[in-house]
């Protein structure tokens, strides 16, 4: 609850505004004098101080001058009967957040205080993000302007407010560790933020990074070991590709998730979960539910929310905007000087069907300005693109033709014809009669699916 201090030698309006105040839900002091009020402020600093300029003992402005060598970033609130520009003036130079006049209008002195806590909590925010050691994160980090981004955005900050589990889903390279930071940050950016991923090592030794063990619970524990559940403190425990745990850990996850606390290996004692869970993947778990490849319950706990990131290919708005903020930090790192990328190379990437997402555009952006000799990228800077043409105009990759752009999707049977007929066309210059002994079909059958399929060709 916020605390408000009110200095003013009125004591008829010391005890309305005490009274109005506390009414409003804030823990209210008062004091008569400037010094009174000091000494208050010294003992138990405030969020919020409403100060009169005319006091009997000192001049408010002289009050406001201590508060602030006390406390930078205490705000103050002046009040005063005077009207005029300097004593405005004076109040806002010396640091006053606020200048309201008497009598004083509850309407203006609500916003004013609303005002100087929200900019107490924002600044408070700040603070917490230069600390954070990872240097991962800035406010605004994540670009996304369409509305199921915005949606996105919204989620966040809803999850930012409590700590219930995250289940981030997207395919590779859209951003879900990076939206993992982002919650973590908001939420407790003071404590660990832990990533494990649960693919990389074998099942043993996942179940020891953690929970941690004793010493001597199996050979090689020469020491005790502290596990990630323990390490995150109160901070967050990331678990990264979550669809490929074991069954039998997905077990012993579920009970931590259920009972909140967790023996190391080896051990008895109980430890308790601090963290906030969250988890990633880019299968689509749901379907792996229902082959029973995951565990339904260990699914439901981890889905209390979720967030689906949409894959790059259908966001081609953000395509613009991430380029700028990828080149900017870009060149921070390598020192250089580029500005953008050629009208010929967005056509490209507008087209381009980014299976990697946005981690692919920021390695091809990265990779260009080493290169690059100029300060807009040609296509030129983008050897990897010219060489597999083949995708942007819909020709698909041997290994890919049957690849759906959906995790865990399979193709349609249409989907893979046109994919397959986009192929035979692009990859040998036979003309349609050709092409049609190719596919085995007859003119007017192979016309209909050119079509149907919306492909364009003039080999006559
Ligand atoms: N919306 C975004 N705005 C800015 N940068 C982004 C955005 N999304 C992703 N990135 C950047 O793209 C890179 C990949 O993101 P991240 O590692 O979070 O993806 P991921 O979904 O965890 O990928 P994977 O599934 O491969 O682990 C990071 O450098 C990240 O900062
Ligand atoms: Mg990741």
């Amino acid at each position: 609850m916020p605390n408000i201090l009110v200095i003013d030698d009125d004591a008829s309006i010391v005890e309305s505004l005490d009274l109005y105040l506390t009414e409003e839900g804030y823990t209210v002091k008062t004091a008569l004098t400037g010094t009174e009020g000091l000494n208050k402020y010294v003992e138990d600093p405030s969020d919020v101080v409403i100060l009169d300029i005319r006091l009997p003992d000192v001049d408010g402005f002289s009050v406001l001058e201590d508060l602030k060598e006390e406390n930078e970033n205490v705000k103050v609130i002046m009040i005063t009967a005077f009207h005029d520009m300097e004593t405005t003036i004076n109040a806002m130079k010396g640091g006053a957040f606020d200048y309201i006049h008497k009598p004083i209008n509850v309407d203006e002195l609500d916003i004013a205080i609303r005002k100087a806590l929200k900019s107490l909590e924002m600044e408070k925010k700040i603070d917490g993000l230069l600390m954070e050691p990872s240097r991962n994160f800035r406010v605004g980090d994540i670009i996304g302007t369409g509305n199921e981004m915005r949606e996105i955005f919204k989620t966040i900050g809803i999850v930012s407010k409590s700590r219930t589990t995250v289940l981030i889903q997207g395919e590779s390279g859209t951003g879900k560790e990076l939206i993992a930071k982002v919650i973590h940050n908001n939420t407790s950016p003071d404590e660990p933020f832990i990533a494990v991923n649960c693919s990389a090592i074998v099942e043993t030794l996942l179940e020891s990074e953690l929970f941690g063990h004793e010493k001597g619970s199996f050979t090689g524990a020469i020491a005790r070991k502290l596990g990630k559940f323990e390490l995150a403190r109160f901070g967050t425990v990331f678990l990264d590709e979550i669809s490929e745990m074991s069954i039998n850990l997905q077990a012993k996850l579920l009970r931590v998730l259920q009972e909140m606390e967790f023996e190391r290996v080896g051990g008895k004692d109980k430890v308790k979960v601090g963290a906030r869970i969250m988890a990633a993947t880019n299968k689509d778990l749901k379907a792996m539910v229902k082959e029973g490849k995951f565990r339904d319950d260990l699914f439901y706990r981890l889905n209390i929310v979720s967030i689906t990131i949409p894959p790059l290919r259908s966001r081609r708005q953000d395509i613009q905007p991430l380029i700028d903020y990828l080149l900017a930090k870009i060149n921070l790192d390598l020192h250089k000087k580029v500005i953008g990328v050629s009208g010929e190379v967005m056509d490209i990437f507008m087209k381009y069907p980014w299976p990697g997402n946005i981690r692919e555009l920021e390695n091809l952006l990265v990779r260009a300005c080493v290169v690059a000799k100029g300060q807009v990228l040609g296509v030129g800077d983008f050897p990897e693109l010219g060489k597999d043409d083949a995708v942007l105009e819909g020709k698909v990759r041997e290994s890919d033709i049957f690849k759906s752009p959906e995790p865990g999707k399979l193709l349609t049977l249409d989907q893979v014809e046109e994919r397959y007929i986009r192929k035979v066309i692009h990859e040998t210059d036979k003309n349609k009669g050709e092409i049609c002994e190719i596919l085995g079909v007859s003119r007017p059958t192979l016309e209909r699916k050119l079509e149907k399929y919306g492909i364009t060709f003039e080999r006559e």
